[in-house]
């Protein structure tokens, strides 16, 4: 078990070049370049537990890949392989929804699985939609709980009306509706993140997208991706609250996502009090560019309800600036929050009272009063972003953090970088 100390930090001015690349992009990088029949070209893919575990299943389904530390080379295989081992997902909700979409159409017997918190993670979100169509899937509890069995077979067309707003749900579907026998469509509650799309688009499928996503099945490989992976506004998001809540800081983190499904949350800093630039350099698949955040004196609480799937991922690095806001932030209709890496309701509320700041917890969300934080031990629950919050929490009381390691799924140089801006030490 390891863990960390940070120590409270004075003013800073951070210009960060190197945050980790994007972990939604970099999985679908991985996956899409089987769709291909020539090889693709990636530079800057997220090279973090995560998505190696995915580089690696597309490795045992029979590409090849060749990487000289920046660009990568994926080269499909003429036929996909049948693996002859399981495919381990390790943390990773996104490899495990999107394969089961992916693999459900093609030919052989394939079994997913991951860590223990993976494993605990639901999946009839993505099985039930997939054997209606006529998917061979099967796991415990139904086919809810991984490890899941799945036997490649022919799927049906589908129109689907999806009850939450998940991109994971989203991307299976649309990847069994690209092997499908007819045009498929797709519904959801709101937009979720539409890399997806996007990407699949640039590839050259036939996916039109206004209030319902229609997609024609694939009449032959794709176009291969030719593709620099932006940095991750999410793990960015770390060091956007930690410039608005440290007096007189400012951080800039470059050539991010500036995609409106993953900014949200510098809406609600900035909403907050923060001063927040967003400068967009290029458009290739999705507007790239660089978000500048700067202190602008103490925050004010906020009400988070809406387009919750558009930050839902930065709600715990958020949840510290609410804890010293002015006021009494509430953040509601986030009931996917618990079924995160870990229940990421409880672990932010708990670790915030360690802190000494008043909450409430409910079912879909909290309540934070704002105060000031004290210095604390905190369990990370096993979830990076749990860790990487309240190592931020940290910058003005100081703080442990117990189990750090989880840190390595998606930002594996976020002790480098958190470094650059206030003393920090681990050990065992
Ligand atoms: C992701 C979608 C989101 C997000 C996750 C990554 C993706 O999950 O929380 O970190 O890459 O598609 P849901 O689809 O469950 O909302």
């Amino acid at each position: 078990m390891r863990w960390l100390e940070v120590k409270r930090t004075d003013a800073f001015d951070f210009l960060c070049e190197n945050i980790a690349s994007d972990k939604s992009i970099s999985h679908r990088c991985a996956m899409f370049s089987l769709l291909s029949d020539k090889p693709s070209r990636i530079r800057n893919y997220l090279r973090a537990e995560d998505t190696l575990n995915t580089l690696q299943i597309v490795k045992q389904l029979g590409a090849d890949v060749e990487d000289d530390g920046y660009t990568m080379t994926i080269t499909p295989p003429s036929e996909m392989q049948e693996p002859d081992d399981i495919l381990d997902c390790g943390n990773s909700g996104t490899a495990m929804r999107l394969f089961c979409g992916f693999l459900s159409s093609l030919p052989g017997h394939y079994v997913l699985t991951g860590d223990q918190y993976l494993r605990r993670r639901p999946m009839k979100r993505v099985t039930t939609p997939l054997t209606q169509i006529g998917a061979k899937i099967d796991g415990r509890e139904h086919g809810n709980l991984a490890p899941l069995c799945i036997r490649g077979d022919e799927l049906k067309s589908f129109n689907y009306e999806s009850a939450i707003a998940s991109a994971q749900v989203k991307s299976a579907m649309i990847l069994a509706a690209l092997r499908a026998d007819d045009v498929s469509t797709y519904r959801e509650p709101e937009l979720s993140r539409d890399h997806t799309e996007r990407m699949l688009r640039g590839m050259g499928a036939n996916i039109e997208s206004w209030d319902v996503i229609t997609i024609e099945p694939m009449r032959g490989p794709l176009e291969p991706l030719d593709i620099t992976v932006p940095a991750d506004p999410s793990s960015g998001f770390f060091f956007a609250v930690a410039a608005a809540i440290v007096p007189g800081s400012r951080v800039t983190i470059k050539n991010v996502t500036l995609n409106p499904t993953r900014i949200e949350a510098y809406k609600i800093l900035e909403k907050m009090g923060a001063k927040v630039k967003l400068d967009e350099k290029e458009n290739r698949y999705e507007p790239i560019g660089d978000i500048t955040v700067s202190y602008h004196g103490r925050l004010k609480a906020v009400e988070v309800g809406e387009r919750i799937s558009w930050l839902i991922d930065e709600l715990p690095a958020l949840s510290i600036a609410m804890a010293v806001a002015d006021g009494e932030s509430v953040v509601k209709n986030a009931k996917e929050l618990r079924v995160k890496e870990s229940d990421r309701i409880s672990c932010v509320v708990d670790g915030l009272k360690q802190c000494g700041i008043v909450c409430e917890e409910f079912e879909d969300g909290y309540r934070i009063e704002g105060g000031e934080l004290r210095s604390a031990e905190i369990d990370s629950c096993g979830d990076h972003r749990i860790a990487m919050s309240f190592a931020i929490a940290g910058l003005l009381s100081g703080i442990q953090v117990k189990d750090i390691e989880c840190i390595e799924t998606s930002f594996p140089n976020f002790l480098e970088l958190l470094g650059e801006i206030t003393e920090i030490r681990t050990w065992k």
